[in-house]
Formats: structure tokens, sequence, C-alpha cells
């Protein structure tokens, strides 16, 4: 299953449901998230679907009369993958397969695993990506396993089927657990490295996925980060250093961007990446000021936080983008951030503001405890 999306450029149909109080507004939008994913996973979006619902179909998400214009669509656009935006079950899935055929049906979970997996690049990020993953097809192997056994179908196959599930479920579970104590292993080496730097400000920066996090970083650094106009360029936090001014030096780290509807399994799994943030003594929240939806970008990123970080740690908004937006909207903007900084990383605007915001922070701080910044005492700034 793993990559099978991306061994060749595939054309991909995208189905969304606008069900229940949901807007046809919203619906677009979340598809429109989806086609940039899709886009990152390197499939060709060749047509979109959506159905207004007042509820789910349990058996086929979207109803029969829609799942029947989408094969007709699979026909016409020589479709290799359908995928929707909304979570399915493994009966689901297997109900919609039934009625495509030939046509490979995922999940955006399962869109954005994929993703995952094909940019994790650190041992650690590797591991977590395949703890989600097992976690992720664990209660859809029973499905699997029905599935095969009507194939072979008949008397006696029953029996071994069942046993050979329980003996699959129990190695993925050994196998997870073998994970997890490596990751272990990895977060405390972590952990006493944090320690070590427990004396040196921090900066934690955080933001949806695509907010302008790595172009920021190497506009503050020149630290040629990794900058794509995809979907989660960046897994792994890497630490850079620089100096916010002649004698304050700064250190940088990257870490994921957040998404609506991250796999809950993929954020047990990335809390270690993100258990850098927790260290942080001030927070850097990036936000795409151009963005349609950042108030919910905004909602997603808090509400991840508020697991990691303690509310009593000063949080600075950045809006990035500023020269896609309007001064109405910037304005709009101030006036309801009236803290929030404007910056445009790729323009090199409002940078030196931010710099200046992060020195008084990083001083305030060194206050706090009782000592001056000085040549001497480093400024970590956790990207
Ligand atoms: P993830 O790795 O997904 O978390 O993304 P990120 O937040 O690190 O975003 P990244 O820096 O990769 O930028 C995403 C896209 O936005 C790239 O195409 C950038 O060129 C673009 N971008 C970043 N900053 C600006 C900006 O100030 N203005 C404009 N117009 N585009 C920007």
């Amino acid at each position: 299953m793993l990559n099978k999306i991306n061994e060749k450029k595939e054309r991909a149909i995208l189905v969304g449901a606008a069900a229940g109080k949901t807007s046809m507004r919203v619906a677009k939008e979340h598809l429109a998230e989806l086609e940039r994913l899709a886009d990152t996973a390197e499939a060709e979006t060749v047509e979109r679907v959506i159905q207004r619902m007042p509820k789910y179909n349990s058996s086929t998400l979207i109803g029969p009369g829609k799942l029947e214009e989408i094969r007709q669509l699979c026909d016409i656009h020589k479709a290799s993958v359908v995928i929707f935006d909304d979570d399915l079950t493994g009966s689901q899935t297997k109900n919609i397969e039934l009625v495509l055929k030939e046509v490979k049906v995922i999940d955006r979970s399962q869109l954005i695993l994929d993703i995952f997996a094909l940019h994790a690049r650190t041992s650690e990020s590797r591991i977590m990506v395949e703890i989600a993953q097992m976690e992720y097809t664990m209660p859809r192997l029973t499905n699997m396993w029905t599935h095969l056994c009507r194939q072979v179908g008949g008397i006696g196959t029953r029996g071994p089927g069942e046993t050979q599930l329980e003996t699959d479920k129990r190695l993925v579970r050994n196998r997870i657990n073998d994970l997890r104590k490596k990751l272990k292993k990895i977060e405390k080496s972590r952990v006493a490295q944090a320690s070590r730097r427990n004396s040196k400000f921090h900066i934690g920066v955080v933001g949806y996925t695509n907010a302008g996090k790595s172009t920021l970083t190497n506009n503050l650094t020149n630290a040629g980060v990794l900058v794509e106009d995809k979907l989660f360029a960046t897994l792994d936090s890497t630490t850079r250093k620089l100096f916010l001014s002649n004698t304050t030096e700064v250190i940088l780290s990257d870490t994921v961007g957040f998404i609506r509807k991250l796999p809950h399994h993929l954020v047990a799994s990335f809390k270690s990446t993100l258990a850098v943030v927790r260290q942080a003594d001030v927070v850097l929240h990036v936000v795409d000021g151009s963005a349609l939806s950042y108030s919910d970008h905004m909602e997603v990123t808090t509400k991840v936080l508020k697991d990691l970080i303690d509310e009593s740690v000063p949080h600075i908004i950045v809006f990035n983008k500023v020269d896609q937006i309007t001064t109405e909207v910037e304005a709009k903007l101030s006036k309801e951030f009236d803290q929030a900084l404007f910056v445009s990383a790729l323009e090199d605007t409002g940078i030196l503001s931010l710099k200046e915001r992060l020195l008084m922070e990083a001083e305030l701080w060194s206050d706090r405890q009782g000592r001056k910044t000085s040549s001497s005492q480093e400024i970590e700034v956790i990207w």
C-alpha cells in the first residue's frame, strides 16, 4: 500500500461531501486543499465531485447515484485513483471498490500518511510514519481477510482466515511495540539534548502547512531550507544558529506544519517531533495572511498547541505573504489581532520589525531570569 500512489503520476478524482451544516463554500475549500495534497503525492487531479447531503451514507459515504456518476467519470477520465476528503471505514472502502472495480480508493488520512512516508528522511520520522500506518491498517485487517475469504470462498476458509487474521494482528502489534521502544530511545536522547539547552531562550515557530515557515527561516538565516509550494515539505525538525544582532546568537529549528483533520495516529506519533516546541519560551505563530481560511488554519494550530504548550507562554502572531493581500485586508487583520506582525518572507518586508520583536522578547525573558542577554548567552529559535 505504502507509496503506491507515488509510483507514477496517477490520475485522481477527488470526492467531497457537504454533509449536514457544512456549506458548499467550505466543502470546496477543503477539496482545494485535498488537491494540493494530491499534487504533493504526485497525482494529477482530473475531476472534482462534491455531493450535498443531509447525512453521510453509512455503507458508501456518498449516495449510490453519485457513486455511479463517479464510476462513469473514472471511465471518461481514465482515472486510476479516487480520493475521498472524508475518512472511510474499512467496509465503506470495500463497498466503494466493488462499484468502482479496478480503481484504487483511498481517503484523506491515507493520502496524508503516504505523503508523510514519502517525506520522512530521518529514522525517527520513518518510525513514526510506520507506527501510524500500522495503527491505521489494524482495524481494517478484519475487512481485508473477509474480502480474501470471499474470494477463496466456501467451507473451510473461514477457520484458517480467522486464525490468520489473529496471527497478522499479533505480528502487527509486536512490530508496533518494537518500533515504540526504538522511538522511546530516540526521544530520551532528544530530552537529554533539550535539557542541555535549557539555559537558552527558545522561540518555537509553528504554523499551518504552507504558511511560509521555511521561507521565513531562509530569510532570517540564509539556511537553504527546502521551500516548495507543496504541503509538508518539511517533516523533520532541524536546528540552525544565526545572529539576531551583533551580539545575540539565535538557533532555529524547523518542525512539521499543522493541517486540518491530521490523522489522529499521526498526531500522536509526531508529538515527539513537536516536543521541541514544548521547550519554547515564546511561540512564533506564522499564518498565511492571504489564505481565505486563515482563521480555520489558526484554530487548527492553536488546538494542537494547547496540548503542547503552557498557556502562559507568550504567542506572537506573524501574518506572512502580505505581498498577496490588499491594504484593506491587512487593516482588518491588524484590527482583529492588534499585536500581530505583518511580513513577506519572500519579498523581505517587515523582517526587521520581526527581529526587533524577537530581541525584545529575549530581553524580557532575560530580565525574568534575572540576567542580561549578552554575547555569551545564546537565544534559541525552534522553527
Ligand atoms: P510546510 O513545510 O508545508 O510546513 O510549509 P512552510 O510553512 O514551511 O511553507 P514554505 O516556506 O515551504 O512556503 C510555501 C509556499 O509559500 C512556497 O511556494 C513559498 O514560496 C510561498 N511563500 C512563502 N512566503 C511567502 C511570501 O511572503 N509571499 C508569497 N507570495 N509567497 C510566499
